[in-house]
């Protein structure tokens, strides 16, 4: 049990007692016995890949985020690449997005040969700024991809009017944002194609995992067979209809998730908002702890915005406290609560800056975000005792901190 923590307690990294005994990762997955027959159940059918279990999870998918297609992949980073790949980017091509993202959200458009062109965030969101963005078009400009950070659906409808106005597909990486809001619309079924993530740190989990949404079934096709190598039919389509011919249309890649894995999504998905409600009631529990410890700023929320809340990243006030980021981030590791940070900007990354010459300083939003960004635990697995820990943790090391 932890106890609410008495001014300038000693810190775990100084000798003091850790809140925690047991280490709290800053996000897991929940494995269900439901889930493990759902997987066992494949195990014992006639198809382990491409099976049945493809197409219903799909179809559930696309109806509980309001899309008319869903095409899944063995990966969120997959998924992206399709998706780049259906909006037909090729070499010579640049395409718009955040520094503030998994690196795979740029990698992607590398993948096709084509240039990621970085534009600054919004302050208060860390979400694409449109007026950056606009400010980035290029005559090669040929797509725009906003992520929604840490589950805040990003500014679509600004996008969207820059994309229109331009001619260009968005891309929406929402990885962290299934379940996510914005205008009393799902996040999926808005942006020209939504890309989405089944590691076991999301909202539901496949293991790896990833699914592309779309309205569109030009680019549902070219999706599908994107992830079947650039082959018209799959195996099962060729067995139903007695035929041994088929095509490559296209170079596509073999991006297949298996009927096991799909069969733990639908598991998974019927979780769904009960994993979204568990997390949306810890980010307020700590809003409301937050607002009162100096130095510590939540998140920001929209009008008209419910998050999903797949991370909690606070940033650290530097006017109220006499450490850095480093050394409240390992504070809080000695207390065992598994902070993390989202994200190294990816132009600074090695590869970019010697690819691209960045040397830092180009997207200063973003820069001076990560310098004070700490992700807390997340998770919908979390006890309420997790929870308390992590505040105490937070209320303990502000404290031995603060001037
Ligand atoms: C914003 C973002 N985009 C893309 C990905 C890639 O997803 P995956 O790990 O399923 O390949 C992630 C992974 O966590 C992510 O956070």
């Amino acid at each position: 049990m932890s106890s609410t923590p008495t001014r300038r307690e000693v810190l775990a990294i100084d000798g003091g007692s850790p809140v925690r005994k047991s280490f709290l990762p800053y996000g897991r997955q929940s494995i269900g016995e439901d889930d493990i027959q759902a997987v066992t159940d494949v195990l014992r059918s006639d198809w382990l890949t491409t099976g049945p279990k493809v197409a219903e999870f799909e179809q559930a998918f696309a109806a509980s985020v309001g899309a008319k297609y869903a095409v899944s992949f063995s990966s969120g980073t997959a998924a992206l690449h399709g998706a780049v790949f259906a909006a037909g980017l090729q070499a010579g091509d640049q395409a718009i997005t955040t520094p503030l993202t998994f690196a795979g959200t740029a990698n992607c458009v590398l993948y096709q040969g084509a240039e990621p062109v970085f534009a600054d965030v919004c302050s208060d969101t860390l979400n694409l700024d449109p007026e950056q963005v606009a400010a980035r078009l290029s005559a090669k400009t040929r797509a725009v991809l906003p992520v929604d950070y840490a589950g805040h659906p990003a500014d679509l409808d600004a996008v969207l009017a820059i994309a229109d106005g331009h001619g260009l597909t968005v891309i929406e990486d929402a990885c962290h944002a299934l379940g996510a809001e914005h205008r009393g619309r799902h996040v999926g079924g808005v942006a020209h194609m939504t890309v989405f993530s089944f590691h076991p740190v999301k909202h539901v989990t496949t293991g790896e995992g990833g699914m592309v949404t779309t309205n569109r079934e030009d680019f549902a096709v070219r999706l599908r067979r994107f992830r079947n190598h650039g082959i018209s039919t799959d195996a099962r389509e060729r067995q139903a209809s007695g035929q041994w011919h088929y095509e490559m249309v296209d170079l596509g890649f073999n991006y297949r998730l298996t009927d096991i894995a799909c069969a733990l999504g639908l598991s998974q998905l019927k979780k769904l908002e009960s994993n979204l409600a568990r997390r949306r009631q810890i980010a307020a529990r700590y809003s409301e702890a937050f607002r009162s410890i100096a130095g510590v700023v939540p998140p920001a929320v929209r009008a008209d915005v419910n998050p999903a809340w797949h991370l909690y990243p606070i940033r650290l006030d530097p006017t109220k406290l006499n450490a850095n980021r480093a050394q409240v981030f390992r504070a809080l590791r000695a207390e065992n609560i598994g902070v993390n940070v989202h994200y190294v900007p990816v132009h600074l990354h090695p590869y970019y800056r010697q690819r691209f010459g960045y040397q830092g300083g180009e997207y200063p939003v973003a820069e001076g975000a990560y310098e004070q960004l700490i992700s807390l635990p997340m998770f919908h697995g979390m006890t309420n005792q997790d929870v308390e820990d992590v505040m105490s943790s937070v209320a303990k090391v502000c404290a031995a901190y603060s001037e």
